[in-house]
Parts: C-alpha cells; sequence; structure tokens
C-alpha cells in the first residue's frame, strides 16, 4: 500500500464529515495549498473540498503525503477528499478520462466524493474564463449521471453527487439515477439560506454541502454582505466567535470554509460545542435573502440558459 493510496478496495464508504477545508483560491497555488493543507491536517480538518477546475488537486495531494510522511494522520484512508468533474468535461465520455487526472493530480487511488461541478456543459479544453457564447454544449444530464455512476462502479469515487442544483435538477436526476447523488453542494450562508432546498434534499436523503458559508468576502465570486451583516456582527461580538458557520452547521448541512490563516483555520473549527440562542436564530431567520455566487458567467443569449431563473429554474 503506498503512503497515500490505501487502495481502493480498503477503504469503505463513510460519511461525509460536517466540517471541510476549501482550496478555490486565486493568485499563485502550489505552495501556498500544500502549506495550509499540511497544517489543516494537523490542527484537526480532515476533509478537503477541490475541483479540476482550482487547479489545488496536486498540492493537496502533496501535503496528505506530507502529513502521512510526518505521522499525522497513519494513511490518505484518514481524510476525505472531494473533487468536481469541471464543465468542459460534463459530456458521457470525458466524465472517466477527468477523473482519472484528478486521480493522478492527487496521487490517490479513489476520491471520496466526486461531483458534477455545475449543471453546465463546454466544449472539450474550455476551462479558464471568460467564456463566450460559442464555448457552451447542451448539458446532458442522464449522460453525465451515467458516466459518474461509471466512475463510483469503478472504486475509484466512494460516493458521487451534484453541486448548484436546484429542486427542479434534482428531481429529474433522481427519476433516472440508478445511484442517487449522496451530496448537493451549493452556496449556504445567512444571507442565502435555502430553506425550500434543503427541505427537499432532507426529503430524498441528500446531504447539502455550503460552500461559500462566509460569503466569500474578497474573492471575485463573492460578496461582502455576509461578514457585513450588522446582525451577525452584533450576535458574533456577543459570542467572539463564526456566527455564520455554527449557523449552517445547526441546520445539519456540511460545510466548506476556506482559509489558509492559522488563527482563522482554528476559529473556523470551534463551531461544535456551543450553541446559537433562539433568539440569536430568530434575528438571522429575519435576514434579507440574495443568492451571492449567481452563476452569471454561464447565461449566454442563445445557450441552454438565457436567463438566471432558467439556471435556478426560478429558485432564485
Ligand atoms: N461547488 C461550487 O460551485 C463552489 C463554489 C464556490 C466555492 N466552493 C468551495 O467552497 C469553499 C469555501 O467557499 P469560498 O472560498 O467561496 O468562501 P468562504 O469560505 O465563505 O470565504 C472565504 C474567505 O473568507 C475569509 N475567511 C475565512 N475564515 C475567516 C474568518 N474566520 N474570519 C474572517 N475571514 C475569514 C478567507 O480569507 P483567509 O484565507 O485570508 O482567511 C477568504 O477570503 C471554496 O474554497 C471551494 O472549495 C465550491
Amino acid at each position: 500500500m503506498s503512503a497515500t493510496g490505501g487502495g481502493a478496495a480498503a477503504a469503505a464508504p463513510r460519511p461525509v464529515p460536517r466540517i471541510g477545508l476549501g482550496t478555490a483560491v486565486q493568485g499563485p497555488k502550489p505552495d501556498p495549498v500544500r502549506r495550509a493543507v499540511l497544517r489543516a491536517i494537523e490542527l484537526g480538518y480532515r476533509h478537503f473540498d477541490t475541483a479540476a477546475h482550482y487547479a489545488t488537486e496536486a498540492p493537496i495531494g502533496e501535503a496528505v503525503a506530507d502529513a502521512v510522511r510526518a505521522g499525522s494522520i497513519a494513511s490518505r484512508d484518514e481524510v476525505f477528499i472531494t473533487s468536481k468533474v469541471w464543465c468542459a468535461d460534463a459530456h458521457r465520455d470525458r466524465v472517466l478520462p477527468a477523473l482519472r487526472r484528478t486521480l493522478s493530480n492527487l496521487q490517490m487511488e479513489y476520491v471520496d466524493l466526486y461531483l458534477v461541478h455545475w449543471p453546465v456543459t463546454m466544449k472539450a479544453g474550455r476551462y479558464s474564463a471568460p467564456f463566450t457564447e460559442e464555448d457552451f454544449e447542451l448539458f446532458d444530464m442522464r449522460a453525465v449521471w451515467e458516466a459518474m455512476e461509471e466512475c463510483h462502479r469503478l472504486g475509484l469515487a466512494k460516493a458521487i453527487g451534484v453541486c448548484n442544483f436546484s429542486c427542479k435538477k434534482l428531481e429529474t436526476l433522481l427519476s433516472f439515477a440508478t445511484i442517487p447523488p449522496t451530496v448537493n453542494q451549493v452556496e449556504i450562508n445567512p444571507v442565502w439560506q435555502q430553506r425550500n432546498l434543503r427541505e427537499f434534499c432532507r426529503d430524498k436523503d441528500i446531504q447539502l454541502m455550503a460552500y461559500s458559508p462566509l460569503g466569500a468576502k474578497g474573492t471575485h465570486w463573492g460578496s461582502d454582505s455576509v461578514m457585513d451583516s450588522g446582525v451577525l456582527h452584533e450576535i458574533a461580538k456577543a459570542k467572539g466567535k463564526s456566527v455564520c458557520l455554527r449557523w449552517v452547521y445547526e441546520q445539519g448541512d456540511c460545510l466548506i470554509v476556506k482559509s489558509f490563516d492559522e488563527t482563522r483555520m482554528k476559529e473556523n473549527l470551534d463551531i461544535v460545542d456551543w450553541e446559537l440562542t433562539e433568539e440569536d436564530r430568530q434575528r438571522i431567520s429575519k435576514i434579507p435573502q440574495r443568492k451571492i455566487n449567481q452563476g452569471r458567467r454561464y447565461i449566454t443569449e442563445h445557450g441552454q440558459y438565457k436567463s438566471l431563473e432558467e439556471l435556478w429554474d426560478g429558485e432564485i
């Protein structure tokens, strides 16, 4: 067994860890990501979220191998790795080769969870923005999902799921899936609480996984509206803790939060053994709702999604 391998047969599927470290970062990647992930493992993070599109798979794999060598973990099997197939590989015959590339980047024999990154298909080879109308093709959900199921059957993905799916798209997927999605990874934070989607997913036994739980302040897809919310500031000041993350946790969702700063990485783990008060919850429930990461770059004049309404099936 290799240091980071473990063997596909050795690791059984397991519950998704409730807290994970995000790795969607702008700017220089390999060294900062490798250092941050290694430190995160030492601090107790066991779930790492990546994607072919983030170009952070290789440094995560290196950090896990470093952690095994340093003895922080006994083997790769002690961490939970989520990765995602990018839109340019959301074609029936491109999903499995894309996963094999992901595994090669990670230097691993399996991912714990493999997700469809967006309900969007682009022409092969279109990896980086800006995207133009000509880059898009029709997203064939059935073809993509059958390829995802094959990844699971081969033992290369212990679980499979989707991202950025509305209730309507999940309903369609469930109507033909042989293997139902384990997870729907979507934006969730106090400014975009996703009450209907949560109810739907609970009913269908799909685990919601929150991305941008802090609103992704400082990124090109994020906004200040969560971190600068007056209500959240007041509650956080009284508690001295991360109210946003605790709120997501209390909803029963898994969450992925990105910080490469050691103090904030520790702070973001400190959400388990305390609670918001009923009054806090009531105040948070009244925060005006607005989706931050709307996916505007997937809207085209003549393509599959001509409006945000169409992309999100009116659930925006
Ligand atoms: N499936 C999808 O389509 C999708 C879309 C977006 C994101 N994601 C995943 O979800 C992960 C998390 O979401 P995100 O990165 O968009 O946003 P996020 O985790 O809500 O916010 C990240 C930002 O908040 C800062 N931060 C983190 N902890 C903090 C704290 N305790 N106090 C103050 N600032 C703090 C970080 O800066 P520092 O690093 O300087 O602390 C960073 O600028 C991503 O990295 C990615 O893995 C998935």
